[in-house]
C-alpha cells in the first residue's frame, strides 16, 4: 500500500463524490438548521492524524501510550469550552448530541425513572423520549408542550405536570422551536419538585456562547450540546455539568457507552471554540437572528404562516399545509430548485411525521457565507416562487438559475472549488 497517493489517485469514487458534495455545498442554498460550514482551520483539524490514536480515558489518566499531545488537544479543547460557557465542569469526548444526552440520563437515572420533556411533535428531540429511540424506551416520558394559540411554551401546564409526575429528571431545549427558552422558569419548577434539570441546548449554542441567548448554564445540573450547528465545529458532542456530577458523567460516557475518544474531532473542536471566543464571533450570531428574521419577514408578506408568529433566534416553521401543501413536496420541489430545507411537524399537526405540516428554515449556514438581510429577502422570494408553484418546471429551472447566481457571489471552500474544477488531487 503507497500512503502517499492522493485521495483523488487511490479511491476516484469517493474523490468524485467529494468533489460533488463540495459543488452541492456552493451552489445550493442551505437552509437546514441543524447543518453549518465550519472553516479551512476545523476541517484541517478534522482531517489530521490525530485520527490514528487511541486515548481511552482522561488527560493524565489514558489506557494507552503516547497520549502527551493527545493531552494538550483535550485541555485545550476543555479550557476553552469552559471559557465559552462560563460552567464548572466539561467532557468533549461525546461523539454526538445523542450520546452527550444518553451519558447524562445513565449518569442519574434508573431505567424506568420519569422524565419531563419537550413534546417531540411540539419541537423536541428524538433523544428526549422517542418511542423508538433509547430514551422512550427506558424511561418514563411525560410529554410538556406548546400552548395552541400562541405556539410558545407552555410553562404553567408543564409545572402542572411536574407537580402531578414528580419527575426525577426535566429536559428543557429543542430542535425546532423558534422563541427564547426560559430557563430560570423552568429552574424553579425543577426546584419545586426536587428534580434534576437538563437543558440541550444542541441548535442555541452559539447564540448562547455569543450571550444573544440567556444561558441555562447557571440554571442547570447538566447542560448538553452539540458542537455543528450554530456553534459551527465539527460533528459530535458536548457535555457541561455541575462539579457535583462531573465524575458520574465522565464515567458515564467512558467507559459506560463509548470507547475511545475521536481525537481529531476533539482537535476540531478545540479550535471551533478558539474560533468562537472572537468578537466576531458575536456578530456573525447577531446576523444569524437578523438573517432569519428578516427571511421569516419575506415569508409572512408572501402570505405564508408561521409557527408563533415568528422568530427570536436562527430557526422558523413554515405552515406550508395552510397553503395547501405538505411539508415533504415543499421540500422536494424546494431540493430540486438547490434551496435545501427539511420537512417538519408543526404543534398539533393532523398530518403523520413523513408528510407534515411544515417547513423548518434556518440561517446559520448562509449567514456563514456572508449573506445579509437583502439576500434573505431574494430567498424568501425564490421560496414563495417554488411554493407557489410546486410541479412547474420554468420555475424550477428559473430558480435555479437564480439561486445559483446569487451563491456565486458567496463562495464557499473556494480553494476545494478550484481544485474540483481542475479535478486535481487532494
Ligand atoms: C436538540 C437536539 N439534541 C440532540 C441532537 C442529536 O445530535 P446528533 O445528531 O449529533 O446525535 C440534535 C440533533 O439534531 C438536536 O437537535
Amino acid at each position: 500500500m503507497n500512503h502517499y497517493r492522493t485521495l483523488a489517485e487511490s479511491d476516484p469514487d469517493i474523490y468524485q463524490a467529494i468533489q460533488d458534495e463540495t459543488r452541492r455545498q456552493h451552489e445550493g442554498l442551505e437552509l437546514i438548521a441543524s447543518e453549518n460550514f465550519v472553516s479551512e482551520a476545523v476541517l484541517q483539524a478534522a482531517g489530521s492524524v490525530f485520527t490514528n490514536k487511541y486515548a481511552e480515558g482522561y488527560p493524565g489518566r489514558r489506557y494507552y501510550g503516547g497520549c502527551e499531545y493527545t493531552d494538550v488537544v483535550e485541555n485545550i479543547a476543555i479550557a476553552r469550552a469552559k471559557e465559552l460557557f462560563g460552567c464548572e465542569h466539561v467532557n468533549v469526548q461525546p461523539h454526538s448530541g445523542s450520546q452527550a444526552n444518553m451519558a447524562v440520563y445513565l449518569s442519574v437515572l434508573n431505567y424506568g425513572d420519569t422524565i419531563l420533556g419537550f413534546d417531540l411533535s411540539h419541537g423536541g428531540h428524538l433523544t428526549h423520549g422517542h418511542p423508538l429511540n433509547f430514551s422512550g424506551k427506558s424511561y418514563k416520558i411525560i410529554p410538556y408542550g406548546v400552548k395552541k394559540d400562541d405556539e410558545t411554551i407552555d410553562y404553567e401546564a408543564m409545572e402542572q405536570l411536574a407537580q402531578e409526575h414528580k419527575p426525577r429528571l426535566i429536559l428543557c431545549g429543542a430542535s425546532a422551536y423558534s422563541r427564547v427558552i426560559d430557563f430560570e422558569r423552568i429552574a424553579a419548577i425543577a426546584k419545586s419538585v426536587d428534580a434534576l434539570l437538563m437543558a440541550d441546548i444542541a441548535h442555541i449554542a452559539g447564540l448562547v456562547a455569543a450571550g444573544i441567548h440567556p444561558s441555562p448554564i447557571p440554571h442547570c445540573d447538566f447542560v448538553t450540546t452539540t458542537t455543528h450547528k450554530t456553534l459551527r465545529g465539527p460533528r459530535a458532542g458536548m457535555i457541561m455539568c455541575r462539579e457535583q456530577f462531573a465524575k458520574d458523567v465522565d464515567r458515564s460516557l467512558f467507559p459506560g457507552i463509548q470507547g475511545g475518544p475521536l481525537v481529531h474531532i476533539i482537535a476540531a473542536k478545540a479550535v471551533a471554540f478558539k474560533e468562537a471566543l472572537q468578537p466576531e464571533f458575536k456578530t456573525y450570531q447577531q446576523q444569524i437572528v437578523q438573517n432569519a428574521k428578516a427571511l421569516c419577514a419575506g415569508l409572512v408578506d408572501a402570505g405564508f404562516r408561521i409557527v408563533s408568529g415568528g422568530t427570536d433566534n436562527h430557526v422558523f416553521l413554515v405552515d406550508v399545509f395552510s397553503q395547501g401543501l405538505f411539508g415533504k413536496d415543499a421540500e422536494k420541489a424546494l431540493d430540486a430548485a438547490h434551496i435545501t430545507v427539511n420537512k417538519n411537524s408543526i404543534p398539533f399537526d393532523t398530518n403523520p411525521p413523513l408528510k407534515a405540516s411544515g417547513i423548518r428554515i434556518g440561517t446559520p449556514a448562509v449567514t456563514t457565507r456572508g449573506m445579509g438581510e437583502s439576500e434573505m429577502k431574494v430567498i424568501a422570494e425564490v421560496i414563495t416562487e417554488v411554493l407557489s408553484a410546486p410541479n412547474d418546471e420554468t420555475v424550477r429551472t428559473n430558480v435555479t438559475k437564480r439561486v445559483k447566481e446569487l451563491t456565486a457571489g458567496f463562495p464557499l471552500y473556494a480553494n476545494r472549488l478550484s481544485k474540483v474544477d481542475s479535478a486535481s488531487g487532494d
